[in-house]
């Protein structure tokens, strides 16, 4: 039986989530197999690690690629959006299938399945997001958590398209917990949404301001902490899913404090970018329309504190990529009409690199931390993803700290025709990933083949 291919990733800087050390990383086929100042290894393909950072392929837990939302479909599909987590150093990712109306929960994942099987180039995995709540669909949920999709979402918002009220926000949090199945809650009042929206549009205010007024923090304030009481009855663990405000975090910070299974994420553009984007002129606004909206600069500082303190585990891009033209123009008489969401997963881990450690937002740990090996644990992925360890798949970022990459929408491999980073200045350059010891990004550069991702099924974590 001939030997399994032998790379050596040799003397870079192997950052973990709990430490930098200076190590070589040894791989034979798919798999790492040892760590340490490994010399003279024979038949190993050496690469040359000397100066650069080694981190374990980025782990991303929120992306919507080929869904249908809002009236359109997102612009990535399973090809195009893991060719774009690839080149940004994300090698798995997990998508939200997506109910679609009368649709059976278990018809929506094989829905799912059929569209990244053999298409996908990155690994990947499912959540169920629940969107229309037929007679006996909590019957349906072992079905899911059977399939290797342990996590369901639900959403408090998106009345009328996607809203459960309290009463099956409840039954959603006691079955799953029966089941060992996480649930991520979209924590914003739909109600108050909808009246507001009414309220603004009346007063003939119809552009993607009006995104923004609508959907005020307490809005997201409100529905994470009634969240957390229905959890609190339920006996049932959470993890909120995008949160945006400082009061969100300090609702975690004090049910985690009472000792509650209270997780969550925040998003890359949350971290970085502010409400005054929604004062640019004309349309050009609705690029940032996403939910929650982008927040001020109180919220945003609260949003990296919460994450260097653990309260916020978890950094997602919530990718739920759509062109300007066409897609987001849907919206351009009522703002309640443009489709919600920005493409970004090709970019969260070059910027947190970039405007996080390097901006010494967070150290090179925490970024592995919050980008890898706590979303791959959150989820029921680690430790074979979102770490380098032995026994650990081979997925491997190599990152030039001396490089530097400049964010257009020109250049990205993301499906879209804008980037809400467009012209950012990023330090720190990819120079390549290796997606189960198969290098795949040389350079920014995709160079595998066709399909090559692998469904990666979960278990119960809770
Ligand atoms: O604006 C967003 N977040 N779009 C994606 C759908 C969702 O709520 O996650
Ligand atoms: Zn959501
Ligand atoms: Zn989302």
């Amino acid at each position: 039986m001939s030997r399994a291919r032998r790379l050596l990733f040799s003397g870079g800087s192997v950052v973990e989530a709990d430490g930098v050390s200076r190590a070589d990383v040894l791989v034979e086929g798919e798999t790492i197999t040892a760590v340490g100042t490994l010399a003279d290894i024979a038949d190993a393909e050496q690469i040359d690690a000397r100066g650069m950072l080694v981190l374990p392929g980025a782990v991303d837990v929120h992306t919507h690629l080929d869904t249908p939302f809002m009236g359109t479909v997102t612009s990535d599909d399973h090809i195009t959006g893991s060719i774009a987590a690839l080149a940004g150093g994300t090698t798995t990712y997990v998508d939200f299938a997506f109910q679609q109306p009368g649709e059976r929960l278990p018809e929506t994942l094989e829905a799912w399945h059929t569209k990244a099987r053999n298409r996908s180039v990155a690994d990947y995995s499912f959540h169920l997001a629940i969107a229309d709540p037929y007679d006996g669909f909590l019957d349906d949920l072992p079905i899911v958590v059977a399939d290797g999709s342990p996590s369901i979402k639900v959403f408090m918002a998106y009345k009328g398209l996607a809203m459960l009220d309290d009463g099956q926000l409840y039954d959603v949090l006691r079955a799953s917990s029966r089941l060992g199945a996480n649930v991520c809650i979209h924590a914003e009042n739909g109600h108050l949404i909808d009246a507001l929206g009414r309220e603004v549009v009346a007063t003939g205010r119809t552009g993607p301001l009006g995104h923004l007024l609508t959907r005020p923090p307490m809005t997201e304030v409100e529905a994470v902490r009634r969240a957390i009481a229905i959890a609190d009855l339920a006996d049932a663990p959470v993890y909120f899913v995008h949160l945006s405000t400082g009061g969100a975090a300090q609702a975690l910070a004090e049910a985690q404090e009472r000792g509650r299974p209270i997780s969550g994420e925040t998003c890359t553009h949350y971290l970085l970018l502010g409400d005054d984007e929604y004062h640019r002129p004309g349309f050009e606004a609705a690029k940032y329309v996403v939910s929650p909206p982008l927040r001020g600069v109180d919220d945003r500082a609260a949003m990296w504190r919460a994450l260097r303190a653990g309260t916020i585990g978890v950094v997602s891009s919530d990718h739920c990529p759509f062109c300007f033209a066409g897609q987001k123009e849907l919206g351009h008489d009522d703002f309640r009409k443009i489709p919600n969401g920005a493409p970004g997963v090709e970019h969260r881990l070059p910027l947190l690199y970039g405007h996080g450690v390097r901006a010494k937002r967070l150290e090179l740990s925490e970024m592995v931390r919050v980008a890898c090996t706590e979303p791959a644990k959150a989820f029921g992925l680690h430790p074979r993803k979102g770490t380098l360890r032995p026994g650990s798949d081979a997925d491997v970022v190599v990152l030039d700290p001396d490089g530097s990459t400049v964010v257009m929408a020109s250049t990205q491999h993301q499906r879209s025709d804008y980037t809400p980073f467009e012209r950012w200045s990023v330090p720190g350059r990819i120079r390549g990933v290796w997606r189960r010891g198969e290098h795949v990004v040389d350079r920014g550069r995709f160079i595998g083949g066709a399909g090559g991702g692998t469904f990666v099924p979960r278990r119960p974590v809770t």
